[in-house]
């Protein structure tokens, strides 16, 4: 059984939530018909038309002007209170998609997110590399797979180790990652430990590499490959990267390969990167984004999530989520189209959706990111 924390729900349920607890009294649906049916700002008269004390109207505005649902603006010896319409344009989107979702039956928690994550690479951990390559989704069951479309090739790159590549990645970010001899590197959702191991050639003797991942399976196959390489120097540990087990300041370099799109809270996982990072380190992600918004029926396919395709966002939103918390120098080193076969999108879509999401705008991309935590803080 899944046992849920309130912190564990998906951004989009702590914000509905919050909004419905703000409406929740009549007299406050009462205050913003009246603030909507001004379409104005009221100033001080608020009490005369609604059927309640002043102490009674101020403690429902105040309640109202917390979540941002009312402005109030000090005018004079009086405050003012408006309807913030653009707050009010965020509830109806949030609700239009509740409602979309839940009618449709698929609205699934952060934590059920995870956990089929979770599952599906632990299948993909205890299958043989071959198994999982010719198999659909490792275990899903058809020729081609979304898990093996994006892969890079790592064959020629120094530190390469046949076992820990799973074909799971979507890029090289040790590439772009410009780590030194002797430096601290850590992998986020590092797998069987293929990017650890190229890192690990580049900090050498010296250095040390830590990958953090949460599917069991696959710390231990990772355990398992830095054992018979006789690394002493490279720790796996389990654990999830919203809240990452190592202490803050700790890294020179972050490396991900395909991670973050499978994570519910991206910008969490942003802020404990900045957080790991030392001042002036960096880090080097590659993942998937979007470019316009994916057919209805792929995003919400939980088994094409664990693929790395439904959970993306938008490219834009990723590259705030950096920029707005504190990194530096943020660029894109890599950028290139994924083409998904027809007979993956043939599972989500019927053809007509099929044919006007290729013919659409809408783009899936595999990005390597780079952004800098400043020295001085
Ligand atoms: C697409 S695979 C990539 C593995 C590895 N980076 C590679 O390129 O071979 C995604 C990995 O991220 C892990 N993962 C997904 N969400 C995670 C989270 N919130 N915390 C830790 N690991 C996570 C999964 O268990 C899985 O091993």
């Amino acid at each position: 059984m899944i046992d849920a924390k309130p912190t564990d729900f998906i951004q989009t349920e702590i914000e509905i939530a919050k909004y419905a607890k703000a409406l929740a009294h009549p007299a406050r649906i009462a205050i913003l018909n009246l603030l909507k049916s001004r379409n104005a700002c009221i100033c001080g008269d608020i009490v005369d038309e609604l059927p309640l004390a002043q102490s009674t109207v101020s403690q429902h505005l105040k309640e109202l002007k917390s979540v941002g649902l009312i402005k109030g603006d000090i005018e004079g010896t009086k405050v003012c209170y408006c309807i913030d319409d653009q707050k009010w344009e965020r509830v109806q989107a949030l609700w239009n998609d509740f409602f979309k979702q839940f009618n449709s039956g698929k609205m699934k928690t952060d934590v059920q997110l995870k956990e089929i994550v979770k599952q599906k690479y632990s299948e993909i951990a205890l299958q043989e590399k071959e198994v999982n390559q010719s198999s659909c989704c490792g275990a899903g069951g058809c020729s081609t797979e979304v898990y093996n479309i994006m892969t890079d090739d790592y064959t020629d790159l120094l530190g390469y180790n046949p076992d820990a590549d799973l074909g799971l990645g979507c890029g090289l970010p040790t590439q772009y990652a410009k780590i030194q001899k002797g430096n601290t590197v850590i992998d986020l959702g590092s797998g069987a430990g293929n990017d650890c191991f190229i890192a690990r050639e580049e900090v050498g003797e010296t250095g040390k590499v830590i990958g953090i991942d949460f599917t069991t399976a696959m710390v231990e196959k990772a355990r398992i490959n830095a054992k018979k390489l006789g690394f002493t120097n490279v720790q796996f540990i389990q654990g999830d990267i919203e809240e990452m087990p190592v202490e803050s300041n700790i890294a020179d370099v972050v490396v991900s390969n395909c991670v973050l799109n499978l994570v519910p809270n991206k910008e969490g996982v942003i802020k404990e990167i900045y957080r790991v990072l030392k001042p002036g380190g960096h880090f080097s992600i590659s993942d998937v984004v979007l470019i316009g918004e994916l057919p209805e029926n792929l995003q919400k396919d939980a088994e094409m999530y664990a693929g790395c395709v439904a959970g993306a966002i938008q490219k834009e939103e990723y590259l705030g989520f950096i920029s707005n918390n504190g990194f530096t120098n943020v660029s894109v080193q890599k950028e290139k189209s994924i083409i998904i076969p027809d007979d993956i999108l043939g599972k989500y879509l019927d053809n007509a959706e099929l044919e006007a999401f290729k013919n659409g705008n809408t783009g899936i991309f595999s990005v390597t990111v780079y952004a800098e935590k400043p020295v001085i803080l």
